[in-house]
């Protein structure tokens, strides 16, 4: 075997018992803990028990992307400024989906060669030693990219079977956590879902009765202000007419979350759409003093969607964003960043394009993300927190996706990821597709 111990100053090695006792623990843990997070900060500890080593990284498939991603515990310094991942297709995962062993770099001189430029690049920059595949059901679910040891010893027989034992525990408990990740993420959706349809219903009812007696209140009240001479009861009369309107603003609101008109799905180039949206709102940017930064990354921005619906969403988006940003926190710049990129659907390889849109607001707290989508749930005093519902609606009329990331304090990240026309980006005219929403 190629395995040579080079030996240097006494190494502490740990006793047959003592491995025993971390990977029975490591087992016990795992019948404990679901969340894949906490899985991996276990697993790396209980790597660096057995072995001494100071850099590990886990790396997991996204089906989204078809590539292997760092896990958020475990993230590599990026290199050329772009997130470390490895192609599925590439040589180094093909290379241990082939052979099935576990690649130690010091030793396997030949197969670091053989692997791509950037590919190697990315193992230099982590300074990876060993690289051990997490297998399940004979399918390589990711890998661990271990550096090399601290006591200048290089990985021997015992550590690579040893760490066997580990991954393997490892490999099935992570694939079990993605798993229920993944059904809880559908039983939200589901449950998300259905609560919007009943309550669409019934707010449709609700909202067509309304809409008449209010216009009617509206001209009445705007008829008789217009002999009421003291300005006090003007004001009042005023008033009236604001919360008439919000009223108003409500009941629309209602109507195109639960009765969106047909899609009326025209090409659309993307970038363009959002500078004619940003310029909309250039004065009020201004007037708050928030930069805008646009990032246009896809090669291909152009999306097929209803403009109308997609002009609510953005709107409605940019104006969370502004509107997060209110508070003044000298401490903070205001930026409000704009993202576009070609991408592939979370669940299938549909192309996709994501629209990012990035503020350094108040954030959201942990416990109130999954209500923002929720109808009216709001923390504004003027909201109808309607907004998003309707985003919510429309962004899946379209068979898209959205998600939101937030940090209290540093700021929100809402992602949107629509269907990728299929037409070629030259062809600039507009085409009238309509379809029925699902
Ligand atoms: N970018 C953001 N930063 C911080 N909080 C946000 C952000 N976007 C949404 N929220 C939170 O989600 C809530 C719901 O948003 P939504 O757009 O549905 O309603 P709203 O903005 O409150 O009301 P409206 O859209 O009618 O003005 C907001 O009140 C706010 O608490
Ligand atoms: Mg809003």
């Amino acid at each position: 075997m190629f395995f040579r111990k080079k030996r240097m100053p006494a190494a502490k090695l740990m006793s047959n018992q003592e491995i025993k006792t971390v990977l029975s623990e490591f087992n016990r843990s795992l019948t404990l803990i679901a969340d894949k997070s906490l899985l991996i900060n276990n697993l790396t500890s209980r790597i660096k028990q057995l072995v001494p080593v100071e850099r590990v990284f886990v790396f997991l498939f996204s089906e989204g992307s078809g590539c292997y991603i760092p896990e958020e515990a475990t993230q590599p310094e990026p290199v050329d400024s772009q997130p470390i991942t490895f192609n599925a297709h590439g040589k180094l995962f093909n290379w241990l989906s082939v052979n099935e062993l576990p690649l130690l770099i010091s030793i396997q001189h030949d197969v670091l060669e053989y692997l791509d430029p950037h590919e190697q690049r990315k193992l230099m920059q982590m300074e990876s030693d060993l690289i051990y595949p997490l297998k399940v059901m004979n399918q390589i679910s990711g890998a661990v990219f271990l550096g090399k040891r601290t006591d200048g010893l290089t990985y021997d027989k015992d550590d690579l079977a040893t760490l066997s034992l580990l991954f393997n525990q490892a490999a099935f408990a992570i694939e079990h956590a993605i798993l229920y990740e993944q059904q809880k993420e559908r039983i939200t959706k589901m449950y998300r879902a259905d609560r919007l349809a009943v309550l669409g219903e019934l707010a449709a009812g609700a909202a067509h009765e309304i809409r008449n007696p209010l216009t009617a209140i509206r001209s009445t009240i705007q008829y008789l202000a217009r002999d009421i001479k003291d300005p006090e009861k003007g004001e009042m009369m005023a008033e009236v007419i604001t919360e008439v309107d919000r009223i108003n603003k409500i009941v629309q609101g209602l109507l195109s979350f639960a009765r969106p008109s047909d899609l009326n799905a025209t090409l659309i180039n993307i970038e363009e759409f959002i500078m004619q949206l940003v310029s909309l709102l250039s004065s009020t940017l201004q007037t708050m003093h928030i930069e805008t930064e646009f990032r246009f990354l896809a090669s291909n921005p152009t999306i097929n969607a209803d403009r109308e619906q997609l002009r609510q969403i953005l709107l409605n988006v940019f104006m969370n964003s502004i509107d997060a940003m209110k508070k003044p926190d000298p401490s903070k710049s205001r930026l409000l960043t704009i993202k576009t990129e070609n991408t592939l659907a979370k669940n299938n390889s549909v192309p996709m394009l994501a629209l990012i849109i990035q503020d350094t607001g108040c954030g959201i707290p942990d416990e109130n993300i999954e209500m923002i989508f929720n109808p009216f749930y709001t923390t504004k005093s003027e909201g109808t927190g309607l907004g998003l519902a309707i985003c919510y609606g429309f962004v899946r009329g379209h068979n898209g996706e959205i998600e939101v990331q937030s940090e209290p304090g540093v700021g929100t990240s809402l992602t949107i990821k629509l269907p990728q026309n299929t037409i070629g980006k030259n062809q600039q005219h507009e085409i009238q597709n309509s379809y029925s929403r699902r």
